[in-house]
């Protein structure tokens, strides 16, 4: 059903020019109640792109490592499948980042998943363009931001 509803918005990000143009990206794979993304990170590697994605090591932070296929892959303690390589640290070089939401508003706002680890990763990645994709009922009005609260250049 979600995997369904999805594939129009995934069609519009894999069409977006800010995407295609990048050579770069971090992605994620999704969680069953968000935008069905897995064949979508399987085409980014597909396609050629170099494709990144969250790692999650401490209760703080998270890392990002680079993914190069199904067979580097292993299930996190948070449930969500992680590669297994060295992190990546050369942020510079991200020119596309795809950032998980359970809600977004009309203002750029996001609600993650409460423990802020995007709102600490995403200055490191000033230059990259910063994309949302959500379902149309995951929409708000109006999510309360604070200080730390980082929003996205664009929501799908
Ligand atoms: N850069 C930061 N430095 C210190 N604390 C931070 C920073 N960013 C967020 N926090 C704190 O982390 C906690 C969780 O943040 P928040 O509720 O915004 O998470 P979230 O954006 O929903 O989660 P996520 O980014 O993991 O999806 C909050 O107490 C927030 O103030
Ligand atoms: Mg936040």
């Amino acid at each position: 059903m979600l995997i369904a509803l999805s594939q129009p918005i995934l069609k519009r990000l894999a069409a977006h020019p800010r995407y295609r143009q990048a050579t770069t990206v971090l992605l994620y794979h999704s969680l069953p109640d968000e935008v069905y993304t897995h064949d979508f990170v399987a085409q980014a590697v597909a396609e050629g792109k170099t494709v990144l994605l969250p790692v999650v090591v401490s209760d703080t932070e998270m890392e990002i490592r680079r993914y190069t296929g199904p067979d580097d892959l292993s299930i996190s303690s948070f449930g969500i499948l992680e590669p297994s390589g060295e992190p990546f640290t050369d942020f510079a070089q991200i020119e596309f980042a795809l950032v998980p939401g359970m809600s977004f508003d009309s203002h750029r706002n996001r609600l993650g998943r409460g423990k802020g680890y995007y709102d600490r990763f995403l200055p490191n990645i000033p230059q990259a363009y910063k994309l949302g994709i959500c379902f149309d009922f995951q929409k708000l009005d109006e999510i309360p931001a604070d200080k730390y609260d980082k929003k996205v250049d664009e929501v799908l």
